[in-house]
């Protein structure tokens, strides 16, 4: 397997060089250029090169609206401004390598098209001031905004569990993993679904760790991890990761402002008494806390609970959150507990006992064994985390085993910026979808 299994110019070259991604702008292949400007990035304009997308069929001017009907049978509505608005041509430049010249200021917010038409399944208005846009089917189907468009980008959801999951552990093998196509595809959903992976067959070399994240992406190094984390017992612990005590599920690093988005986990050696990693659903708790302790889930996502993490002379870092963070749609888009980092709580006088009473329920299930998944990861396995969903601890062990665990941490932008890529390319439709954006 090469050192860099993930490839991230593959799609978008082919793409580039397909002749319909870049006929229209004129650009060359792999590059694009801007005025005397040559860019890094292909222009691509309004157009996604999807397989099989709906072509436009015909479109009339109503107003600030246009209507636009489509192969598929569907008309779509946009906005005149917002067309006006995402013109990504060469002259009004293009959110990719943000070389952009038409912002909300070069327009009025009551412009409409002088004239709008249908040339070989693309959408090309005539602006009053003689511009022209020209819009592909797939571009307009991917981002429009009506209901249904956005109803298919809100479909994802999240696979909860509790403790079933042991028994059926989300695993993909290290070669199909680092695969660079359909592997590396089923490895990155079994990691945004359940917030959890196994890779099997990953070896013992810890150069594999390494490797393992760039699977990924870039590891983000911390003062508190370093790049790469050593997890073994040592005669004097600095944290309680480097001893042999027990340790309850938390996030990692909740003190953080933005926590360690995705743990990478290696396991080099482990010991057969103890040693057990143990892992909880944090989605799964905030569902059972919605509908079985309502009051307790309003004060978690409402009310802030601070994490604190101080090495005198070296850190000190405080974090205020709230300990489940809702999207726009009211789900869960984060977690954040760290109980052995739990600071003092810092709410209204009569809001203190409420927020106990929460962080109570909430901590009741996390150490509950019904909420609990927990699996004896072997040499050569590594695990991936969503450290903003899913809470790791470990059971005891021997500090004299050797057991000995290599961890990093990558942002979790990073990993779904790599997913939308791989998706783009294998999965279009699913590309786009909304994911959780963190704690
Ligand atoms: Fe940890
Ligand atoms: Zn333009």
């Amino acid at each position: 397997m090469s050192a860099e299994p993930w490839v991230p110019a593959d799609g978008s070259a082919e793409r580039s060089t397909d002749g319909s991604a870049v006929e229209s702008t004129g650009a060359v292949a792999g590059h694009g250029a801007v005025g005397d400007i040559t860019t890094h990035n292909p222009h691509l304009g309004n157009r996604l090169g999807i397989d099989d997308a709906p072509a436009v069929t015909g479109t009339t001017i109503d107003g600030r609206q246009v209507h636009v009907t489509f192969t598929d049978g569907v008309c779509r509505t946009f906005s005149s401004q917002w067309l006006r608005h995402c013109c990504w041509c060469p002259e009004c430049g293009n959110p990719a390598d943000g070389i952009r010249f038409t912002t909300v200021a070069s327009f009025p917010a009551d412009i409409t098209p002088a004239a709008a038409q249908t040339v070989d399944g693309d959408l090309v208005l005539v602006w009053p001031d003689g511009h022209r846009s020209t819009y592909a089917g797939d571009w307009l189907a991917a981002n429009a905004y009506d209901h249904e468009a956005r109803q298919r980008r809100a479909a994802w959801q999240p696979i909860t569990w509790r403790s079933e999951l042991t028994d059926d552990f989300p695993t993909v093998e290290w070669a199909d993993a680092s695969d660079g196509d359909a592997g590396q595809l089923d490895a990155y959903r079994l990691l945004r679904d359940y917030g959890i992976v196994r890779i099997d067959n990953l070896g013992t070399d810890p150069a594999r760790t390494e490797q393992l994240a760039n699977l990924i992406g870039p590891i983000h190094e911390t003062t508190v991890y370093g790049r790469i984390y050593d997890v073994r017992a040592e005669p004097v612990a600095k944290l309680g990761a480097k001893t042999g005590m027990a340790q309850a599920p938390h996030i990692d690093d909740a003190f953080y402002y933005s926590p360690p988005g995705i743990d990478v986990f290696h396991c080099l050696v482990n010991t057969d008494i103890g040693g057990m990693s143990t892992y909880v659903d944090g989605f799964a708790i905030a569902e059972s806390l919605r509908h079985e302790e309502p009051t307790a889930f309003e004060a978690l996502t409402a009310l802030p609970i601070t994490h604190v993490r101080r090495h005198p002379g070296e850190i000190n870092m405080r974090s205020r959150s709230p300990l489940i963070r809702l999207d726009e749609f009211g789900r869960p888009s984060g977690i954040r507990y760290f109980d052995r980092a739990l600071g003092p709580l810092d709410v209204p006088a009569d809001e203190v006992d409420r927020l106990y009473d929460a962080i109570r329920a909430f901590s009741d299930r996390m150490a509950s064994p019904e909420f609990t998944a927990a699996i004896r990861v072997e040499p050569g396995q590594g695990v991936l985390i969503d450290n903003h969903r899913v809470m790791h601890g470990r059971t005891a062990f021997d500090p004299a085993s050797g057991r000995h665990i290599r961890l990093c941490h990558v942002p979790r932008d990073e990993f779904h910026g790599r997913l939308r890529e791989l998706s783009l390319r294998l999965d279009p439709w699913s590309h786009d979808q909304y994911l959780p954006q963190g704690s």
